[in-house]
């Protein structure tokens, strides 16, 4: 998109996957790579918005122009979006973020045994950010969420959609499906973006750069509405 409609507005968009510390040297983490966040970092960039991207562990280049902040964990990632939202235009959460984290982070390596036959890692819940936003008093800033999900039955996977846009209070959430070869890392992307009272408001398929442009369309018309 050749437009400059963003000019004056204040985006936060959080971008990549949470790594959850085991040990010195291990984390869990996921296969998020930033792509598609960054996009809607540098798209709002591009048509004039002031953009914090909150980048946790990208694969990809940094965007030009934006004001960048460095987390890790999800309570980081959580700390970021905190200070940042305050006020703003809208708070896109393309992020993936952890839903647990290790119950206690060793301070050195962890050692396997000669006797023992597994290890069991003990987690404890992560707090779910977008939905905390969601439930706190907000004053207009319009909330997106992400929901990428292995379902492949359409219809299926759009009900997960619409409930987990329900149940975070987020004004849109953009739904995509992800397998061990869709999804993540790639150029491209296959979205379906959800409203408020459960609609379609579009389905868009193309470069992450397209999609990130339907996206900060969806979410423009809704900041003139
Ligand atoms: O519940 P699920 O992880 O599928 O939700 C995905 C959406 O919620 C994404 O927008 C993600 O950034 C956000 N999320 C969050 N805090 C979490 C987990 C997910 O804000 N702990």
């Amino acid at each position: 998109a050749d437009r400059r409609d963003l000019v004056g507005r204040r985006i936060v968009v959080t971008a990549g996957g949470t790594r959850e510390p085991l040990d010195p040297v291990r984390f869990l983490g996921n296969r998020s790579s930033g792509k598609q966040g960054v996009a809607i970092a540098d798209a709002a960039r591009a048509r004039g918005a002031e953009v914090v991207l909150i980048a946790a562990n990208l694969e990809v280049a940094d965007p030009a122009g934006c004001d960048i902040r460095r987390v890790s964990t999800a309570l980081e990632l959580q700390a970021a979006v905190t200070a940042a939202a305050a006020g703003v235009d809208a708070v896109v959460m393309a992020a993936a973020v952890a839903d647990y984290r290790p119950a206690s982070v060793s301070e050195s390596k962890i050692k396997k045994d000669a006797s023992d036959s597994g290890l069991t890692l003990e987690l404890v819940r992560n707090p779910d950010i977008l939905a905390e936003l969601g439930r706190a008093p907000h004053d207009g800033t319009i909330l997106v969420g992400f929901a990428a999900e292995t379902e492949p039955d359409d219809d299926a996977r759009l009900a997960l959609g619409r409930a987990k846009r329900a149940a975070k209070g987020a004004d849109l959430l953009v739904l995509n499906r992800v397998g061990w070869t869709e999804g993540f890392a790639n150029d491209e992307n296959a979205v379906t973006i959800i409203g408020r009272d459960d609609t379609v408001v579009t389905e868009v398929h193309g470069a992450k750069l397209s999609v990130a442009d339907a996206i900060l369309d969806v979410v423009g018309s809704l900041l003139t509405e």
